[in-house]
């Protein structure tokens, strides 16, 4: 094994093995890879994670330009520690408690193996004195074992979803264990600035240390004390690329050809998401729903595409989900649905880019209405992609998007008076309108992209190398 002096670790690698000879790797789900991808493209890294299947030995090879180092998970690992306590018990606790987590000691004793796992790997495959950047609530606990492993090590860790407030957060039986994971990183890096706040409310509440304008003191073994960071960094997308995609001839090509194949409707409301309950898709549904029921929009005038891409299809709350969005479609559907016209197209798939631009570009109403979001990166691809200053955003307040998209229009998805509202709003914006805002928000979204992201984050971590001693 080579030793790499930049190393990424996060639960997932950024492709997936599949069953399918043709095709052996895919991309990875999610927010994260989309964002580190091209990071490691730019750093020249080695990427420690999961390879997705249970069960799977490979050596570290190279895959589309990446370095790649697979950890194997057994299928009990897959079961205990993905799907229990980082799914079914991170998860949800993260995100305000939106379903009920589970609390299980062994899923728990799980969890620790699992981190310790990943820690050793990344231990392998840094070189003396490399950075070493963990990613994500499945491995809280990588950035204080790596330490133990390697004090050589600058060590960085970024949480990609949100860190809620400490009542909630006082819920876990190991939530002193889980501070110290963390505080294990010299740079610890959050969405929103709110989610640092109450990162560094937990760590004065449980641990009792001092935490000064995102400077946390932490005791080190040897009775010294050394600084740790904790600091927003908020994600976003290489919004060159979506716009380059967005401008390609077949990439317009085959927006309009969506928009012929729905019929050419007045408005295309457009909802991306994985399949989970932190999206709001039901909140979205049934406003929608309830507009075509009142008689404020038809179904020849208006259709909402939901591409609900699948995820974590075994943990209990998401099969529960799913039944109920595909139930919830198909009342709609049947109720407002007439011969040759539809409420909904519902796909439950996912896509490669290419095809989700095109989307973006035949959407005239983008709908992210996520009950608790770290950030939501489909916000910003969209975004991105209207190139032709067309388009408009309804976005949810409970995003970390929303903290910088401040062009898009606002909703509370509980309130869905609200949010049939702000459907109507967008549907009806005048075109000027639409133009002045999208132009604001592409700026926006353009001037903090992903390479903005990683060179603040890597650069406060660098900074915290030249006060190892
Ligand atoms: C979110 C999380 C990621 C995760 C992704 C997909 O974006 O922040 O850590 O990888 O969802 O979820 P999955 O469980 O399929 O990895």
């Amino acid at each position: 094994t080579v030793a790499s002096d930049f190393v990424v670790v996060s639960n997932r690698l950024p492709v997936d093995r599949t069953d399918d000879e043709n095709e052996p790797w895919r991309r990875s789900p999610g927010g994260l890879v989309t964002a580190v991808d091209p990071v490691m493209r730019s750093n020249n890294g080695a990427w420690v994670g999961w390879p997705g299947q249970a069960d799977v030995e490979l050596d570290p090879f190279e895959f589309d330009g990446l370095q790649l180092v697979p950890v194997m998970l057994t299928a009990d690992d897959v079961q205990l520690y993905y799907e229990g306590f980082s799914n079914d018990t991170i998860w949800p606790l993260y995100h305000d408690v939106i379903a009920t987590p589970t609390y299980h000691r062994t899923w728990w004793d799980a969890y620790v193996k699992v981190n310790t796992r990943f820690a050793e790997a990344a231990s392998r495959h840094a070189a003396e004195g490399a950075t070493v950047w963990v990613h994500d609530y499945q491995l809280q606990l990588v950035p204080k074992l790596l330490r133990e492993l390697r004090p050589d090590l600058t060590i960085g860790y970024f949480h990609h979803i949100p860190f809620p407030a400490y009542g909630l957060y006082a819920q876990l039986p190991w939530r002193r264990q889980v501070l110290e994971g963390l505080l294990g990183a010299d740079v610890i890096g959050f969405q929103r600035v709110a989610d640092a706040g109450n990162f560094a409310r937990a760590v004065r509440r449980q641990l009792g240390f001092d935490t000064k304008a995102g400077a946390i003191s932490v005791p080190t073994p040897d009775g010294g004390v050394r600084t740790a960071v904790a600091r927003a960094y908020p994600i976003s997308i290489d919004a060159a690329e979506y716009e380059d995609l967005a401008k390609r001839p077949d990439v317009r090509a085959r927006a309009e050809e969506i928009r012929t194949s729905l019929g050419n409707p007045k408005a295309i409301l457009l909802g991306v998401d994985r399949l989970d309950y932190t999206k709001g898709i039901r909140h979205r549904l049934k406003a929608y729903g309830e507009l075509l029921a009142d008689g404020r929009l038809s179904v020849h005038d208006v259709i909402l595409v939901q591409v609900a891409s699948p995820s974590r299809e075994r943990v209990q709350t998401y099969m529960e989900l799913r039944d109920e969005i595909e139930l919830t479609v198909g009342r709609i559907n049947g109720d407002a649905d007439e011969l040759g016209y539809s409420a909904i197209q519902y796909l439950h798939n996912s896509y490669p880019r290419e095809e989700m631009v095109a989307l973006f570009l035949a959407a005239d109403v983008m709908l992210v209405t996520a009950l608790r979001d770290g950030m939501n990166l489909v916000a910003k691809e969209y975004v991105a992609s209207r190139v032709d200053g067309g388009g408009a955003l309804v976005l949810s307040e409970f995003t970390g998007a929303a903290d910088e998209l401040t062009q898009a229009i606002k909703v509370n998805p509980h309130d869905i008076t609200g949010v049939k509202d702000a459907i109507m709003q967008a549907i009806d914006m005048p075109q000027k309108e639409k133009d002045r805002r999208m132009r604001a928000l592409r700026r926006r979204v353009r001037e903090n992209d992903v390479a903005k992201w990683s060179e603040r984050f890597l650069s406060d971590l660098n900074a915290a190398r030249k006060e190892h001693p």
